[in-house]
């Protein structure tokens, strides 16, 4: 049995949909324990394109069972049609497959509401999270558990009148009144009462019967509550602290895979030191379509920051790496790499001659061209950690494995 838990160590869409994928194979389970409907995790099977919210993306492989753990907030009609939309690309999602844990936190249609007007500061997505954490941190929350046993009700009731007061001081329109959601809202959160359980007892059970456990990260660690670019942050712990406390149960993190571009991108607004505002950050987002999966924002783009990535491996001490989209560089003729900050805290850059060849043949790291492998070289020096895996496309198949993962 082991336990493996795969972080974004930029900040998000670093590809780790595509390699949750991969491992998820030979996983019993694979768990989702912060963030929400904020995430958009990226997966290709058999050529068909499919883009992942809630569920866990190992949900592609019928053998693992997905979890949606407790640090999750949940919103229930998004994640419904997420789950039609899978069935309807021939993956069945019932409770045999899926389990939700009963102290998720439900993110209502006022959530969202308030995100949409207070958001554009940070660049939010726009689903709610913010406020949804918040209420969770204010003890006001409602989790799933709540809807059985309270008056659940009537929360959404003091819920409103909250929101109408921040509207009100905030020279916002009125909220949406609850006559125009709460049935169709009340409809979902007791369609996916099916789904709910405990899961910190479903997943010790399962590692205690030896179960390969896959934990995936949503958002990137520059993006975490605590450790990231704050304010321009998410709401929740999205490094390795934020694994144990929203699976609920401890479990040794055998495995502790960073997943980064080979370049680097970024949605919303916050500091990007090696943000290229100019063509060659056009370039990025045209050769990696840089565009958000899940509101379609275009990302902005930049080179790899080494002295960001060292922070990032030392806060979720990772064994192993993943690099991504390898293959989006093979056409600049100069790759730049941030290796030190000055004292006015700019970016210090390396340069490195590009390799200028497609990289799809290449099943092996030394088939890759002498430059690609001195880039990953000096990447995995500076960095101490190994290397375990090189992503040079979308596809399953494009990707060099070097060791276990
Ligand atoms: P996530 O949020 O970390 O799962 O990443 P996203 O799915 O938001 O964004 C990553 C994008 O890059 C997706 O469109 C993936 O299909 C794509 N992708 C992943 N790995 C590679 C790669 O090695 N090369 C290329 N060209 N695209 C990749
Ligand atoms: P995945 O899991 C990239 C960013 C938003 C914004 C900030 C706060 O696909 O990597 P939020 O809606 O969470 O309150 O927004 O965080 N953000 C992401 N950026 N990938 C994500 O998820 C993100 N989830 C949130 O753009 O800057
Ligand atoms: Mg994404």
């Amino acid at each position: 049995m082991t336990t493996t838990v795969l972080l974004g160590a930029q900040w998000g869409d670093e590809g780790k949909g595509k390699i949750v994928d991969l491992l998820a194979e030979r996983m019993d389970l694979t768990v989702r324990f912060q963030g929400g409907a904020n995430a958009g995790h990226t997966v290709y099977s058999d050529g068909v394109k499919l883009v992942l919210h809630q569920v866990p993306s190992g949900v592609l492989h019928q053998s693992c069972f997905n979890v949606i753990g407790n640090g999750c907030v949940v919103d229930a009609p998004a994640l419904l049609e997420e789950i039609e939309q899978l069935a309807a690309a021939g993956f069945v999602v019932t409770g045999e497959r899926l389990m939700i844990s009963n102290t998720a936190h439900l993110v209502t249609p006022l959530h969202r509401w308030i995100d949409v007007q207070s958001g554009n500061r940070v660049g939010t997505t726009g689903r709610g999270i913010g406020p949804c954490y918040c209420d969770k941190t204010a003890r006001q929350g409602i989790r799933l558990v709540d809807v059985l046993h309270t008056k659940w009700e009537d929360r959404l009731k003091e819920q409103f009148e909250r929101a109408s007061v921040e509207a009100a001081r905030h020279d916002w329109n009125s909220p949406p009144a609850l006559s125009e959601w709460l049935p169709a809202f009340r409809t979902a959160v007791m369609q996916l009462l099916s789904f709910t359980g405990d899961t910190a007892e479903y997943i010790a059970n399962a590692a205690g019967n030896g179960a390969n456990i896959l934990l995936e990260g949503a958002q990137g660690t520059l993006l975490d509550v605590d450790h990231g670019t704050y304010p321009f942050v998410t709401s929740s712990s999205t490094s390795i602290g934020g694994a144990l406390t929203g699976i609920g149960v401890y479990l040794p993190l055998d495995h502790r895979i960073g997943v980064f571009k080979a370049y680097t991108t970024r949605v919303g607004h916050g500091p990007f030191p090696t943000e290229q505002n100019n063509e060659t950050g056009e370039r990025l987002r045209e050769v990696g379509h840089e565009f958000g999966a899940t509101t379609g924002r275009p990302r902005r783009c930049g080179w790899l920051d080494l002295p960001l990535m060292r922070r990032v491996c030392r806060i979720n001490g990772f064994n192993r790496l993943v690099i991504t989209k390898l293959d989006c560089l093979s056409e600049f003729e100069t790759i730049k790499v941030s290796v030190a900050n000055d004292g006015a805290q700019n970016p210090i850059y390396r340069e490195f001659k590009g390799w200028l060849s497609s990289l799809t043949s290449c099943a092996k790291r030394e088939e890759l061209p002498d430059a690609c492998r001195e880039y990953l070289d000096f990447i995995e020096d500076e960095l101490a950690v190994p290397l375990a895996a090189i992503s040079t496309g979308p596809e399953r198949r494009q990707i060099i494995v070097e060791e276990s993962i």
